[in-house]
């Protein structure tokens, strides 16, 4: 199968990172020639990419198409776009829904689907609306496909992943309030990753648990982790983390 990304940038570069070390049958990686810093970059770390001439030929050249550009660019450009009929459509773009999706490509073959950034190391969830098998065992190989009828719930999974940022300041806060207390930075840091590492994988391990459960068997009643939860519930952490999600999600 022959791919091409229109739009070289953040994401393209992670998707591509991920299929490169996947077992994914792709022959060719065709890419547009913007962001040419990058372009060159993933041309050169890797013999399958080929930096198209343009958009058109890029289209032309792929049996599937994935969209990596901003929701503004696709405004601008989908519509003058020639696309292939039936051609496997794969849309990236957070803000352009179906219908104008296949408004502008005057193709009705298209899945909306949000990776994220860890999909360069085959990690992570990927939504994927509507249904469709063979870009489900697609993603399959690049992390853990989640599959959703309406495409309105899509939003409140983008809203949530606003949460990467915080996430990794929750642990750098962590990390620094040890390294005040006098442990060096490189401890303090590796202390942290391995700990919220650890965290994730065991949440995952215990599939069987749901998360409320994992917050109570992570606590024993008069310990540490119990009281930590009780003040930080009291100082409104978690009832702000809601009303933040409340606001992003009004972005979409
Ligand atoms: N980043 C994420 O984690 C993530 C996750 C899921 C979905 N998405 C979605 O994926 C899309 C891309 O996100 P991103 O973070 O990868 O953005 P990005 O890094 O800004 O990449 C956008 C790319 O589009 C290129 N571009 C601009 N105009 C173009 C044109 N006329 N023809 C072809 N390419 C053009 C840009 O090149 P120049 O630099 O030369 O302008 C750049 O390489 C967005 O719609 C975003 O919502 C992103």
């Amino acid at each position: 199968m022959k791919i091409g990304f229109l739009g070289t940038g953040h994401i393209t570069s992670s998707v591509i990172e991920g299929i490169i070390k996947s077992k994914l049958k792709v022959k060719k990686i065709y890419i547009s020639p913007r962001n040419r810093l990058i372009s060159k970059k993933l041309s050169k770390k890797f013999k399958k990419v080929v930096i198209s001439k343009n958009n058109q030929q890029l289209i032309e050249s792929s049996n599937w198409v994935f969209l990596a550009i901003t929701p503004q660019v696709g405004h601008n450009i989908l519509n003058s776009l020639s696309f292939k009929k039936n051609q496997k459509i794969i849309s990236f773009i957070s803000t352009i829904n179906l219908t104008k999706l296949k408004q502008y490509t005057k193709n009705k073959n298209i899945t909306r689907v949000i990776p994220l950034p860890f999909i360069g190391i085959r990690k992570g969830p990927i939504i994927i609306c509507p249904r469709n098998i063979k870009v489900k065992n697609f993603f399959n190989k690049l992390g853990k496909v989640i599959e959703i009828k309406n495409e309105k719930i899509s939003k409140n999974f983008w809203t949530t992943s606003s949460f990467m940022a915080p996430f990794y300041h929750f642990m750098e806060t962590t990390s620094n309030w040890l390294t005040r207390r006098g442990v060096n930075r490189r401890s303090a840091e590796d202390y942290t990753r391995e700990l919220f590492l650890a965290l994730s994988q065991d949440s995952i391990y215990k599939n069987n648990l749901n998360l409320k459960q994992l917050v109570s068997e992570s606590q024993t009643p008069g310990g540490i982790n119990a009281q930590a939860l009780r003040e930080l519930k009291k100082k409104k952490f978690y009832k702000i983390q809601q009303k933040v999600l409340n606001s992003i999600f009004k972005r979409f």
